[in-house]
């Protein structure tokens, strides 16, 4: 009911993954802080696979060579640790990195992962030609139901076809956009294809936030935080992703983590903003203080989360009063079967003098006034301001 949070092995090792890296980022994960800040998923991403399925079964065959005991010692080693584990695959014939894709085979490998005590199913979407996304991720998910082991299905079909439309009653959380790249604000061109900095996916869909909400998250990628941006980079990749309610799914190796990394994914105050149970996803704010400057507002089951992001190479004195300002957040998607909606999930929250909060600083982890008072803050290049504010 809340996005779920993780570590996946493409980021980093892309097909370069075995069962020593799983146990040993498992281990990592628990002492590390890691699983008690939240972090719950092992997910293993493309290239866990044999580049063909067993010529008798037509089962999926892990890689005898990177998982040399097979993938149940591996599942098993991370259930033992507290932690769940995932794998991934495809909905094409063959996966991105050309391993046996599930066109054809849905009900067979959705028993095989039930069968092995898989928790998560990333599903792809290379190699498709002659299927549509909203039929063939359907398809998986009754072949997910009827294999009747609960599984987080986790759609990766890049937003090319608008999964946020369709995927809530699919899956748990859709991609919304091609791959992360590890740059604040930047393309990085393959030719055919580009990955996209984190502002770039931040900046790609107008409008998601109607649509995600308990177990139907938008997903803006896995992370990059520990991956080569600066500090203050990585502090706005993250504040951001828990402010869009994004799934926090790690993407570096935790064995060589600097402890500002661990800091940064650990910082509970941080991510009880992703993990708030009223589940909305943030707006940015029309409210234009300083162009280079954007405001995001995220509202919280109690009081809501305010982040200012300096987009530019240069701090930025910010200065924002708050009084008389209404942000009204957007109508929430119709109900599926079985919903209700809450009072005052429509909800618009107006500042105002008479009415002032409290403001919390959320990464010093100190008050730092009331909206009665403007606010004025130098942020620094490519950094947030994270605020919470409340009664
Ligand atoms: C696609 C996905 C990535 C990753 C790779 C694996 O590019 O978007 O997240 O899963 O495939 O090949």
């Amino acid at each position: 009911m809340t996005p779920p949070m993780g570590w996946n092995s493409w980021n980093t090792f892309e097909t370069n993954i075995n069962e020593q890296l799983v146990k040993q980022t498992a281990d990592i994960m628990v002492s590390s802080g890691m699983k008690d800040a939240g972090y719950q998923y092992i997910v293993l991403d493309d290239g866990w696979m044999a580049k063909e399925r067993d010529s008798i079964t037509g089962d999926l065959v892990p890689d005898p060579l990177k998982f040399p005991h097979g993938m149940k010692v591996v599942v098993d080693y991370v259930h033992a640790k507290g932690l769940k584990f995932g794998l991934y695959n495809c909905a094409g014939t063959k996966t991105c990195a050309g391993y046996p894709g599930t066109r054809g085979y849905e009900y067979q490998d959705a028993r095989f992962y039930a069968s092995l005590g898989i928790d998560y199913l990333k599903y792809d979407w290379c190699n498709t030609e002659g299927i549509t996304a909203k039929d063939a991720y359907t398809t998986m998910s009754k072949a997910l139901k009827a294999a009747r082991r609960p599984m987080v299905f986790s759609l990766c079909e890049w937003g090319t076809y608008q999964p946020w439309e369709w995927a809530a009653p699919v899956g748990h959380l859709w991609r919304i956009s091609g791959d992360i790249y590890p740059c604040f604000d930047c393309e990085f061109s393959h030719g055919s294809w580009s990955s996209w900095g984190v502002m770039r996916i931040v900046d790609m869909r107008k409008n998601t936030e109607l649509y995600a909400g308990p177990d139907h998250w938008n997903d803006f990628d896995m992370m990059e935080v520990g991956n080569g941006m600066n500090q203050n980079e990585d502090r706005a990749h993250f504040s951001i992703w828990c402010m869009l309610a994004s799934p926090l799914i790690a993407g570096n190796d935790l064995r060589s983590m600097k402890k500002e990394t661990l800091a940064i994914l650990t910082n509970k105050n941080v991510i009880a903003i992703n993990q708030d149970q009223r589940g909305m996803q943030a707006f940015r704010s029309k409210q234009k203080d300083n162009d280079s400057v954007d405001m995001w507002v995220k509202p919280l089951k109690e009081g809501l989360a305010v982040c200012f992001i300096n987009r530019s190479a240069k701090p930025v004195l910010l200065k924002h009063a708050w009084n008389n300002i209404t942000y009204t957040t957007p109508n929430q998607p119709p109900l599926r079967p079985g919903e209700k909606r809450e009072d005052g999930d429509d909800a618009t929250i107006t500042f105002s003098t008479s009415q002032p909060l409290r403001i919390w600083d959320v990464w010093k982890n100190a008050q730092i006034g009331t909206t009665a008072n403007s606010l004025s803050a130098t942020i620094q290049p490519h950094d947030v301001l994270l605020l919470k504010l409340s009664q």
